[in-house]
């Protein structure tokens, strides 16, 4: 019995109690987290945070273990230090272990060792991301806040976690931006500038916008005067209430300095509609795209429009994001060129849809805003996962990761204009240990082994290739376990592909074996930059006129590069690997 007693008093626990439906624990805290045990099979159970100065918080759905422990999960509660709170378990009359392993921590470990948790993209330090959300750049800094559940590594209570990085290559986290509330949880949105106060909330505040998805889906707003550290909701929120659309979502503002408002791009169904507003607290309609033009297989979500420069004329690009529809399955990018007059976006006659990335990895992509005009580059980055596996991939602390930024421009490919993007340059900082291989003419096949002298699952590799009279040839990735990703040109039916049904683990759905075609124009040479970190591998020709981002997950490092050839000899040339840091 004195062990019993001394047991929940370390534990902090200093009351129990089952009211009706729901079990009640009390902690006096004295600790920095609280640590959640995880089942991801485990019905979701519903924890209801409480205090004395904050009660009626919303409940967060939470795996919590009734069977074993996949991982833990931190609940910070450090702003409660010396006090007591009380968590909620609604609903829950049963016993669940999880309620009695809940543990007091002041440390937690983000384990980023995982065998397949990405080194130079971002990650969040634990649980799931999915979109990324408010970028925008403000006084030296490049804000990225991103979907996240911030109680395990599958989607659920949607909130917007947030990093900065001064240098689009490390990231700093930062506490979570934005939780969700009576309204619902936060879905997706942008972030924006207010560089002339025209919201009242401060010159220079940090406005997000986003969906707030309760019963409905409607536009909220919330402002930051402390460089994003900490927002403050909108007290007369939605902005902009749902009209009866089912799918509402994901607003991506900036200023049109044409019709001199903020303009917001929403995604509605499966079209685009375009707001204005003076303030961003009062929203007209002003326009809609989309009805019989691209890809309609799926939801429309995540839009983003932008300038960019072509031949010294203003162009104008709407990105948006379809689930399902992509080109290979599931979900991926469509864009449209066009011309916006300040209300209306029309679309060039381009053989639509075109995509942003034909890789199956690459999602809910959109640009940064407030890229200071001497910069002037478009900054793009997508979640690194497909709606049909996500929830599924093989990690454990962490589920997802960002694509590496890249830079958009448009170019013509030799047939027609399209969407360029590539590594910003910040990413050739990150090379080491660069090494040169010999060129080479391919009959049959070749082989490089190893490498790398070491290899951790982070480099680069850069070639030219030039076909000569051959149609079908290309490169695989090997490791010693026999898998493989293999990277095929065929210039008789004009698609590049990638297969990665031997590239290890791929049994954990039955969706993932899907190849991954992107359309080839025939050319004398093609530059091609590899970066494969981990479980990644995105992969860019002619500098970006073509751009793939696939996952995979090796048993074992790839460490060998096969070339093969089917029908005519090819060459390789400038052939560098780099270790990436
Ligand atoms: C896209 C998306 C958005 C939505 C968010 C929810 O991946 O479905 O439309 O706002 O994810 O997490």
């Amino acid at each position: 019995m004195l062990i019993a007693l001394f047991l929940i008093s370390i534990s902090c626990i200093s009351q129990k109690k089952s009211t009706g439906e729901n079990i009640q624990v009390d902690y006096q805290i004295q600790s920095s987290y609280l640590l959640l045990p995880i089942e991801e099979s485990a019905p979701e159970v519903k924890i209801q945070v409480s205090s004395s100065e904050s009660k009626d918080q919303p409940a967060y759905d939470v795996h919590l273990a009734k069977n074993h422990i996949d991982y833990w999960v931190p609940l910070d509660v450090k702003k409660w230090m010396g006090k007591k709170i009380t968590l909620s378990f609604l609903n829950t009359t049963d016993k669940i272990s999880g309620i009695d392993n809940i543990k007091p921590s002041d440390k937690f470990d983000f384990n980023f060792n995982e065998t397949y948790r990405p080194q130079f993209h971002f990650t969040p330090e634990h649980s799931w991301t999915n979109d990324p959300n408010g970028m925008v750049y403000l006084d030296g800094e490049y804000h990225l806040f991103f979907q996240y559940n911030p109680f395990g590594s599958m989607w659920g209570n949607m909130s917007w976690g947030h990093a900065v990085s001064t240098d689009l290559v490390s990231w700093t986290y930062l506490p979570t931006a934005l939780m969700p509330d009576s309204l619902g949880a936060i879905f997706s949105g942008s972030a924006v500038i207010d560089v002339n106060n025209t919201a009242g909330f401060g010159k220079n505040a940090m406005i997000a916008i986003y969906t707030a998805n309760g019963k409905t889906q409607q536009e909220c707003i919330a402002y930051s005067t402390d460089k994003g550290r900490t927002f403050t909701k909108y007290a007369h929120n939605p902005v902009l209430p749902n009209p009866g659309i089912t799918d509402f979502r994901d607003p991506k503002v900036s200023w049109n300095e044409v019709s001199n408002q903020w303009v917001m791009a929403l995604a509605t169904k499966q079209t685009v509609t375009f707001y204005g507003s003076p303030n961003l607290k009062h929203w007209t309609r002003l326009s809609e795209f989309g009805d019989g033009i691209g890809s309609h297989a799926g939801v429309w979500e995540c839009p983003d429009l932008f300038p960019l420069a072509y031949q010294g004329k203003t162009k104008w690009v709407l990105i948006v994001s379809i689930n399902p529809g992509g080109p290979n399955g599931g979900s991926a990018t469509q864009y449209f060129i066009g011309n916006f007059d300040g209300k209306t976006f029309k679309a060039d006659a381009l053989p639509y849809p075109l995509w942003i990335d034909y890789g199956r990895d690459n999602y809910a992509g959109v640009t940064w805003g407030n890229v200071p005009k001497q910069d002037g580059r478009r900054l793009f980055l997508g979640w690194m996962s497909n709606w049909d596996y996500a929830n599924q991939v093989p990690t454990v602390n962490f589920r997802s990761a960002m694509t590496i930024p890249r830079q958009l421009t448009l170019v013509n490919n030799g047939e027609h204009l399209v969407l360029n993007s590539f590594p910003v340059a910040e990413m050739n900082t990150l090379r080491t240990n660069i090494s040169e291989k010999p060129d080479m003419e391919i009959n049959k096949q070749a082989l490089i082994s190893p490498l790398l002298k070491t290899n951790n699952g982070c480099y680069e590799i850069e070639m030219t290739i030039k076909p000569q009279v051959a149609n079908v040839f290309g490169f695989e990735l090997q490791n010693t376990k026999g898998e493989s990703l293999k990277f095929n040109f065929d210039l008789s039916t004009k698609f590049f592909s990638i297969d990665r049904r031997k590239s290890g683990r791929i049994d954990f759905s039955d969706k993932f074996k899907f190849g991954m075609n992107a359309p080839l124009v025939k050319k004398d040479i093609y530059q091609v930059r590899l970066l494969v970190d981990k479980a990644s591998a995105e992969i860019f020709i002619n500098k970006g006129e073509i751009a793939m981002t696939s996952l995979f997950f090796p048993t074992e490092v790839m460490n060998q590069l096969k070339f093969y050839g089917e029908d005519a000899a090819w060459k390789v040339e400038n052939i560098k690997v780099n270790n990436i840091k």
